[in-house]
């Protein structure tokens, strides 16, 4: 097929690209020439240099070529798949756009395990701390609306996968490393709340697979997947399993949300400090990307091993947070003489 690409080169895109291109499509990239994780063969693509949001350079290419697919990567707001709608509708018969499990993480209500239908519960008080994303979420669900009403006028068949934490070599947000690297210091970790509202993440080739695997079944037009791992994690889970592939098993101290989260370094400027962290169990239901994709993920187990060596050997730079470190272990050790005497004066 005739595939074009907002993005390719980024963390997501760029897994998919290396699918397409092994999978035989002719793939044309829009980038801006910025980001450079080039997983797949520069000479098999071409690529287009240019902003998303200059109208003219898109028409442009929307005009002068028959493209049979457009892969949205990275729209975030309205406007951005409005201008899309308006570009490549009528022009290009299919549109697949990368959504996330954050629409549904801004409702008030969640019903596990949450299904794709469960998209339009009513949003929740705005909540800055949303672990994830409060206005991305609701930006990201205003770019389903414009998707979806293209869709029903016939604008192009609309297709979307919706996230939750992807995982793997190349993250921007470096998620695991965060506990990575302080598993490997083998100081105490601190743990926000209880550490045991539930969640999944996806190894990103998996999800790679997904998008690309859309294009060979024709029931998935029109409708929206959930994408993510079989397993479920708590944060508790996780550590379990990462302090066993680490051969490491620090102590781990609980800290009340409410304390946690007035810590200076409960948030970080840089990126997601303390991820896996939820306020809620949030189970994502996968049923409908195995009956249509076929969907199977990658185990942890598998996945793990690799991303670990990508952080330590690849990597190299320190996680999120980790200038504050020194901070964070200061204040476990004093949280636990707090509990300490605590217990001992009420008992
Ligand atoms: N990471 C997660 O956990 C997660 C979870 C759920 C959903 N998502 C969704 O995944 C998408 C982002 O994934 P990603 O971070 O891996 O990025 P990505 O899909 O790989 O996209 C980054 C690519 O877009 C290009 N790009 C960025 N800004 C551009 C612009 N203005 N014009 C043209 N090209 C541009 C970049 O190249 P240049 O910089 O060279 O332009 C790069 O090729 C978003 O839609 C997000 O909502 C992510």
């Amino acid at each position: 097929m005739k595939v074009l690409m907002i993005g390719g080169t980024g963390f997501i895109s760029s897994n998919v690209v290396k699918l397409l291109v092994e999978e035989g499509h002719d793939v044309s990239l829009v980038t801006r020439g910025k980001s450079k994780i080039e997983l797949f063969d520069k000479n098999k693509v071409q690529f287009a240099y240019g902003d998303r949001h200059d109208k003219e350079f898109l028409n442009k290419l929307a005009n002068e070529n028959n493209y049979d697919v457009l892969y949205d990567m990275i729209a975030y707001t309205a406007d951005e798949s409005q201008m899309v709608v308006e570009i490549f509708g009528g022009k290009v018969p299919r549109l697949i756009h990368t959504s996330t499990i954050s629409v549904y993480m801004v409702s008030d209500v969640v019903r596990n395990p949450i299904k794709e239908e469960d998209d339009k519960y009513p949003l929740m008080k705005f909540w800055e701390r949303n672990p994830f994303g409060m206005q991305y979420g609701i930006d990201k669900r205003k770019c389903e609306d414009v998707l979806w009403k293209a869709h029903n006028e016939g604008k192009f068949e609309v297709s979307m996968i919706r996230a939750p934490y992807v995982c793997g070599p190349h993250d921007p947000m470096k998620r695991d490393y965060f506990w990575i690297q302080r598993v490997l210091d083998g100081k105490p970790l601190l743990i926000p709340g209880s550490g045991d509202f539930a969640s999944q993440h996806v190894f990103v080739e998996d999800l790679a697979k997904a998008f690309v695997d859309l294009l060979k079944y024709d029931e998935t037009k029109g409708k929206a997947y959930n994408i993510s791992s079989e397993e479920i994690f708590s944060l508790n889970d996780y550590l379990d399993a990462l302090c066993t592939l680490l051969d490491k098993n620090p102590e781990r101290v609980n800290v009340d949300l409410e304390v946690f989260e007035k810590l200076p370094f409960s948030m970080s400027l840089e990126g997601h400090a303390f991820p896996f962290n939820t306020y809620r169990t949030a189970i994502f239901s996968i049923d409908k990307a195995k009956k249509d994709l076929n969907f199977k993920s990658t185990t942890f187990e598998k996945w793990m091993p690799g991303t670990i060596d990508w952080y330590l050997n690849v990597y190299k730079k320190p996680s999120v947070g980790y200038g504050d470190r020194s901070k964070e272990v200061e204040f476990v050790e004093k949280w636990k003489k707090y509990k300490r005497e605590l217990i001992y004066k009420v008992t």
